[in-house]
């Protein structure tokens, strides 16, 4: 089969196997006829050997995490599902996947969900990451309420149009970070405020805010205490917590460690079903051209996600 691989970390590692190993099937996992993949940050991280720990590849690695796709096989234990069913998730190795740039990948059964209903397969493939980081993070670790203000950094991206949607279907009142010529997007997202970020300092805008919602890191998460009324709660998909500013301001700090699961990936699906959350499919690229859709990933201003699809 075909898979996107590599052999080493670095710049530019990415090859395009057409001879890679099947996945072999054991007990507790799918095998998955994979229709598409989407691309995270997460993915040129790995290339890039930034969650290495130092450590080398000893055999190719086949990249990719989220994907949507059709059982092929079960292995022994697996009886919620059948050949054929439309499901997606995760296949990344990090997890015990075989990754999911590849035309077949094998996954666990606690890794994957039914496809959402209304979700065609792109589309299906550009949640999981983002769509239950955005779940977890707002409704279990900040458990927003209705009438709460949650300031998200990066709305037009993955997490952020997720977070935007979500957070707007509790009741919140959402300011987020983003480009000029993202507003419309964002105000059809559910923003109520908009910060052009390369102009304005949103701290000097905001405050007394409920929570911050941090999908950029650095200078973006300090500053993010500011607008914080005290009680309020920080949580950061990139850093984590700095106790100074927590106690400087009295506030809560979380560093976030998304875990792909089926339960939550079952609550995604139905808020996509019930027209809740939509996901902007800002580019697709064929299989072929997988170090291009990293590089477009990491390099362009995105709108939404960045999706593989099959041939
Ligand atoms: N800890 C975990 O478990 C976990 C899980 C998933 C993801 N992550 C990490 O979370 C981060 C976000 O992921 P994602 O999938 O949402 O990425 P993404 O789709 O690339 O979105 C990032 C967004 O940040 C915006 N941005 C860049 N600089 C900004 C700034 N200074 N102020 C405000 N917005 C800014 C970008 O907008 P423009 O380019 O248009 O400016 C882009 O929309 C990544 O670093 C990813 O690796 C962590």
């Amino acid at each position: 089969m075909k898979a996107v691989q590599i052999l080493e970390y670095g710049e530019d590692v990415v090859e395009i196997n057409p001879n890679a190993e099947m996945p072999s099937l054991s007990s507790g996992k799918l095998l998955i006829k994979v229709n598409a993949a989407g691309v995270n940050p997460f993915d040129w991280k790995v290339t890039l050997g930034y969650v290495s720990q130092g450590k080398t590849l000893s055999s190719p690695m086949t990249i990719g995490g989220d994907f949507a796709g059709t059982v092929s096989d079960v292995g022994e234990g697996v009886d919620r599902y059948r050949r054929g069913d439309p499901v997606y998730g995760s296949g990344i190795v990090l997890s015990g996947g075989s990754g999911a740039f590849a035309e077949y990948l094998i996954t666990g059964e606690h890794l994957l969900s039914e496809k959402p209903k209304k979700a065609n397969d792109i589309e299906a493939a550009a949640l999981p990451l983002v769509g239950v980081s955005a779940l977890d993070v707002i409704s279990n670790k900040m458990n927003l309420k209705k009438g709460q203000k949650i300031l998200i950094h990066g709305g037009s991206g993955g997490i952020g149009s997720m977070a935007i949607q979500i957070a707007k279907y509790l009741g919140a009142y959402v300011a987020t970070t983003g480009r000029k010529g993202k507003a419309d997007y964002l105000k059809a997202l559910g923003a109520n405020e908009i910060i052009d970020y390369r102009n304005e300092k949103f701290e000097e805008r905001l405050s007394d805010f409920d929570a911050v919602f941090d999908t950029v890191g650095g200078d973006t998460y300090e500053r993010s205490f500011q607008v914080l009324k005290k009680g309020g709660m920080i949580v950061s998909m990139l850093e984590q917590p700095d106790k100074e500013l927590m106690e400087k301001y009295g506030v809560n700090a979380l560093g976030q460690f998304t875990k792909i699961n089926s339960e939550d990936l079952k609550k995604l699906a139905e808020l996509y079903d019930q027209g809740i959350i939509t996901i902007n499919i800002d580019r697709t690229f064929p299989l072929d051209k997988a170090g291009d859709a990293l590089k477009y990933q990491r390099e362009s201003s995105v709108t939404g996600k960045v999706v593989i699809e099959m041939d």
